[in-house]
């Protein structure tokens, strides 16, 4: 007894001391990453004429200093308005490519010294953060958006400090844009509500700055903003495109080509494993209803609940709810209970394996491993008790694997799987029997420990109970109109 406590205390140490490596190196990567970006970035200043300033060693020492903060201070942010960006190494990397390399291409062009420079800047910069809206979401877009023009203001005189407000501006539209548009909806509107944006630019810089000065390129903003606001669309469109498979980052529109049914898995699914498929979508409906409850994803939560028990197409014809269309008999009568079981929970490391194989994203092949977590296959560990004639029968044997949910997403998947395949044994559904039945399955989860790890609070559990026992009162529960029988008459 005491050596297998001494022996989980050493496990425990030394899980620590790996999770405190991680941290630190992490924390150090993060800090060279953060001074390298300074030093390019103070490297770029050297080199363009930027605002034709002499550039003493002060001068540049000093703008080194005030990167190397701006560059800190941005990463800081990003820990508190974008914890998901910031607890992944790739995710912050890419937010720092963006943070150097478009006041580079600024500070290149010209910006600071003329007012080409000046235009190409309110072109590129809001394309950039655009570009990263698509890639990390807009809180994160909205923080380099500042940073970038934080960066690029910091060097210049007065003329400069408009061309910041106006690149604000236009990248803070251009961002929201793309985060309640794109990819599908009112993208018209979208490149409209951009084109009046470059309109009222042009007006400003026609009101601030001497108007004899303004090069040509000025009137595509006065008389054409459209194109400014095409070409600007489809940089950001591009970016996101190129650079999201390299970063590994899941996109809108990556996951809405997933949920299509037509091709791919899920249509793979659909005919061979028809029974998974069907459940599948219900939990789909339910879990995207219950995210969007709880301010989760409610795509990737749709997304996630559509391919959650993927690897029920290695062996579909063992799965109930598979029997009836496929015309099969359950074979699970004939099977001791823990062959059953390990056929059964297998399906969990077969979605993860079909989903690698399928180049799925992360997000969704976490959602797969986690959707059971650890909770108990109680049907047939029953079963066992009551045929194990007394020989003992370990619980710990009839759970599955795990691990349990990590994400708020995963925790809602898993709750939406257990009360679809528990509403379909109430006999006759009504709205009680459903809350009843929804309210002890969550707390069967909360006491079993399965949302240790994912995140969300009661406060949440409690908004998506109420929101389940609606939507599934709806998809399970029918008001027949009794059709009056026709007497023929005679
Ligand atoms: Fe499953
Ligand atoms: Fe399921």
């Amino acid at each position: 007894m005491a050596a297998a406590s001494s022996k989980s205390k050493t496990g425990v140490f030394i899980r620590n001391a790996k999770k405190n490596i991680r941290t630190n190196v992490r924390a150090l990567l993060i800090f060279l990453s953060a001074f390298v970006s300074a030093a390019l970035l103070t490297l770029s200043f050297y080199t363009s004429n930027f605002a034709q300033v002499e550039k003493t060693p002060i001068l540049i020492s000093a703008c080194f200093a005030i990167f190397l903060l701006i560059v800190s201070i941005s990463i800081i942010v990003l820990q508190y308005f974008s914890k998901k960006v910031y607890s992944n190494l790739r995710s912050i990397i890419l937010f720092l490519i963006f943070l150097v390399s478009l006041p580079l291409i600024v500070f290149l062009a010209g910006f600071g010294f003329s007012v080409e420079g000046m235009l190409l800047a309110l072109l590129i910069i809001p394309a950039g953060v655009m570009g990263v809206t698509g890639l990390l979401g807009a809180p994160t877009a909205f923080i380099l958006a500042i940073f970038v023009s934080l960066i690029v203001g910091f060097p210049n005189s007065h003329d400069g400090a408009i061309a910041v407000v106006l690149m604000l501006c236009v990248s803070f539209v251009g961002i929201i844009m793309i985060d309640k548009f794109w990819p599908v909806r009112k993208i018209a509107l979208s490149i409209l509500i951009l084109s009046l944006t470059y309109f009222v630019i042009a007006l400003a810089i026609f009101a601030r700055f001497d108007t004899s000065m303004l090069p040509n390129v000025y009137y595509l903003f006065t008389f054409m903003p459209i194109i400014a606001a095409l070409s600007v669309m489809i940089i950001a469109v591009g970016i996101t495109y190129f650079l999201a498979r390299p970063f590994h980052i899941t996109t809108k529109t990556r996951l809405m080509e997933l949920s299509n049914s037509s091709t791919g898995l899920l249509y793979r699914m659909s005919t061979e494993a028809p029974g998974s498929y069907h459940s599948s979508v219900m939990v789909a409906t339910i879990a995207e209803a219950g995210a969007i409850t709880v301010n989760a994803d409610p795509l990737l939560t749709r997304v996630g609940a559509l391919y959650h028990d993927i690897g029920k197409l290695k062996r579909p014809s063992f799965f109930v709810e598979n029997q009836v269309p496929l015309g099969l008999e359950n074979k699970h009568p004939k099977m001791s209970p823990r062959i059953s079981h390990l056929v059964l929970t297998s399906h969990v490391k077969e979605g993860v394996e079909i989903a690698e194989e399928n180049n799925l994203p992360e997000e969704i092949i976490d959602v797969i491993r986690s959707h059971h977590g650890t909770t108990l296959a109680a049907y047939f560990y029953h079963r066992a008790l009551s045929e194990s004639d007394g020989a003992e029968v370990k619980e710990s044997d009839f759970r599955y694997p795990g691990p349990k949910p990590q994400t708020k997403e995963a925790a809602i998947v898993m709750l939406a799987d257990s009360v679809q395949a528990a509403v379909k044994s109430l006999k006759d559904p009504n709205r009680a029997k459903i809350d009843e039945m929804v309210d002890n399955i969550f707390n069967n989860r909360l006491y079993d420990g399965q949302f240790d790890e994912c995140g969300i609070t009661l406060r949440e559990l409690t908004a998506l109970k109420d929101n389940f026992g609606k939507v599934l009162t709806g998809l399970y529960t029918y008001t027949r109109i009794e059709y009056p029988e026709v007497k023929k008459e005679g």
